[in-house]
């Protein structure tokens, strides 16, 4: 996954690349390279390894290109290691291998996205006289189109739509064509890409945030399409070449919501951000004191007719549908089960007409929750998407869609959307009960009543934030920590885990707490931290005794617990006090105490919070 942008207009193009660019670097960070043309002359391109400032010094913030029309790349390597020779852009003619200066050539291109056939056509290639420089796809996409284009002497339009027949995988493309001053052709199937045009410019981003400062007048381009952008204008075709119409749509969203807004980091400023998300996305279904899913097309009768629900995401939007599961069966009593997304697509799980797939995903491009949910569509499932990213491509390939309105994440570790996800299922939870008649009128209400009250719980667990951070300055050297939980419990410690594990680089681990006599707990010994969740009554005294079996082996013991269990100040080492809300709906308030232990562990270790090491924000790969 990586993120492409593209600028053509009256305007130097290298600086609003590189400001576009800056935008999409959480999709991708290990390197990133500029094609600049002026007029006529020939594509400059400039690389550079690591993160986007390098680029921008390497080129004086752009100013060293000259040119009005020009594409650019943020890379999260896929095929070849992160360097200067694999970087984007790539070129269908010689080049130096420096990546740097002029290059005689008649395609430049950049690429997001994987061609999982590259070896074939590489080989083809090879046969026809090409020379490879790099170890990546990209190139040979690159080199593809110019083979057709050369070929057949058709436009860059055909000899695109022939390269996209011949490729499988994914791709967003942005080509510049020597032959064709001023103008970007796009092509996309499977990666984001939006076009933004106005006023004789044209902007081309993998994201909306990446131009919304320029313009929000958008074209979401099909999969499967060609873009000709040209200053102001772009124009759309299908495989075949004919033209086709792309409605404009104007974003209402505020760019200010993409930025960091005074906190040091956007992960911070989105856990911030949280009550805000959660009250959004309840009162984008819940009106008038009742749910109101008419936006999903989900059908009543649909409700009545489920027979099973297979929940399936990655991340943490699969641990968003762990707890789903337990708060749908019980409250709905429909059978519920959830499967990581990357297991799912290559297993045969029946699956009926009866079944309902809900795919969870903040992006909604994750491509092993894309692959999912084509394979749950194939086996005849009813479909529904919990998404935050309007427009995505899950959101557009499934049959039902429920937004949740987090607004855009930034941080790679999700924190806002996955709370917006948790409350969207529990309202759905909530209304697929009533609807089969599992739940009364009355209590229906009561835990709409509880959950609109959760926006201002977050807020006042916010509040206490320094004891938190307090407690993770002890604790920055920690080797190992544990995070044990039952029941829902389980279900937030598994998000415990990974926030504390994806920014701090600590090694950690959620069990169930019952599970860890079973082997585990041989790992416990002198100071290893041992994070229990207790917020389910039933449940609370039988984790209680497992924190208690690692305390008595050296584990030093953090509990989360509810306002009023004081007596577990007795058998722990340190006590975190949440509000209590039903307990169906305690990983929504759990779950920030567990976010903030994470992230203010990440900011003690000196690390890169935002951008932790080896990952990127929206995994386009499989
Ligand atoms: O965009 P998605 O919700 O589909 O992404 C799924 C996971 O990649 C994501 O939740 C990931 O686990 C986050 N880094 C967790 O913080």
């Amino acid at each position: 996954m990586c993120g492409i942008v593209g600028y053509t207009g009256r305007r130097q193009a290298a600086p609003i690349l590189l400001d576009s660019l800056s935008r999409l670097e959480y999709r991708g960070y290990d390197s990133a390279g500029l094609a600049v043309r002026n007029g006529a002359a020939l594509a400059e391109v400039v690389k550079a390894t690591g993160k986007l400032y390098h680029l921008a010094d390497k080129t004086d913030q752009g100013r060293a290109l000259a040119g009005c029309c020009g594409i650019g790349h943020t890379r999260w390597a896929t095929h070849g290691d992160p360097s200067i020779v694999n970087a984007h852009p790539h070129v269908s003619g010689n080049c130096s291998g420096s990546g740097s200066g002029a290059v005689e050539s008649d395609v430049v291109g950049v690429h997001n996205g994987i061609i999982e056939n590259y070896t074939e056509l590489k080989e083809k290639l090879l046969r026809h006289g090409y020379v490879f420089y790099s170890d990546t796809d990209t190139e040979v996409a690159v080199k593809l189109v110019d083979y057709y284009y050369k070929k057949y002497k058709i436009g860059p339009v055909d000899a695109i739509t022939r390269t996209m027949v011949r490729i499988r995988g994914s791709y967003a493309l942005a080509l510049m064509f020597k032959d064709y001053p001023d103008e970007i052709f796009a092509a996309r199937k499977d990666s984001p890409l939006i076009i933004g045009a106005e006023d004789g410019e044209a902007y081309l981003a993998s994201d909306v945030p990446a131009i919304l400062k320029y313009t929000r007048q958008v074209y979401y381009i099909d999969n499967l399409q060609v873009a000709r952008v040209s200053p102001g204008k772009a124009l759309f075709y299908d495989l075949n070449g004919d033209e086709v119409e792309m409605p404009l749509t104007e974003i209402t969203w505020d760019a200010e919501a993409a930025e960091k807004g005074g906190f040091e980091h956007f992960m911070l400023k989105e856990i911030h951000e949280q009550p805000g998300a959660v009250r959004d996305t309840l009162n984008s279904i819940v009106k008038d004191g009742w749910v109101d899913l008419s936006q999903t097309g989900l059908t009543e009768d649909a409700i009545r007719s489920i027979e099973q629900i297979v929940i399936v995401a990655c991340g943490s939007a699969w641990h968003v549908g762990m707890a789903a599961q337990y708060v749908m069966e019980d409250l709905a009593g429909i059978p519920v089960r959830v499967e990581l997304a990357s297991e799912f697509r290559y297993r045969s799980i029946p699956i009926s007409g009866g079944t309902l797939v809900i795919i969870i995903s903040q992006s909604g491009e994750t491509a092993d929750s894309l692959a999912a949910l084509r394979v749950a569509k194939e086996r005849g499932a009813q479909t529904l998407a919990i998404v935050n990213v309007i427009g995505s491509t899950i959101a557009r390939e499934a049959d039902h869609v429920l937004y949740t309105l987090a607004g855009p994440e930034i941080a790679v570790a999700t924190t806002k959307a996955y709370s917006a996800q948790l409350i969207a299922s529990d309202v759905l939870a909530i209304h697929m009960a009533r609807i089969r008649e599992k739940m009364t009128a009355e209590e229906a209400e009561r835990l709409l009543g509880e959950l609109a009250l959760i926006p201002e719980k977050i807020s006042r667990i916010l509040e206490e934030k320094e004891r938190l951070q307090w407690f993770s300055s002890k604790m920055a050297n920690t080797r190992d920590i544990f995070f044990i939980g039952r029941g829902l419990d389980y279900a937030i410690s598994l998000e415990g885990s990974l926030k504390m594990k994806e920014i701090s680089y600590i090694h950690s681990e959620a069990y169930a707490a019952g599970e860890l006599k079973h082997g585990t707990i041989s790992l416990v010994e002198n100071n290893t931290l041992i994070i229990g969740v207790l917020t389910q009554k039933a449940l609370y005294e039988k984790t209680v005794s497992n924190m208690m079996e690692c305390k008595s082996r050296g584990g030093y013991l953090l509990g989360i617990t509810t306002n009023g269990n004081f007596d577990l100040e007795d058998s722990v080492n340190f006590t975190v006090y949440i509000p209590k809300t039903d307990e169906h709906f305690m990983a929504s308030l759990a779950v920030v105490p567990l976010q903030l232990l994470g992230y203010y562990t990440s900011v003690n270790r000196g690390l890169d919070v935002d951008k932790p090491r080896n990952l990127a924000k929206s995994v386009t790969v499989e």
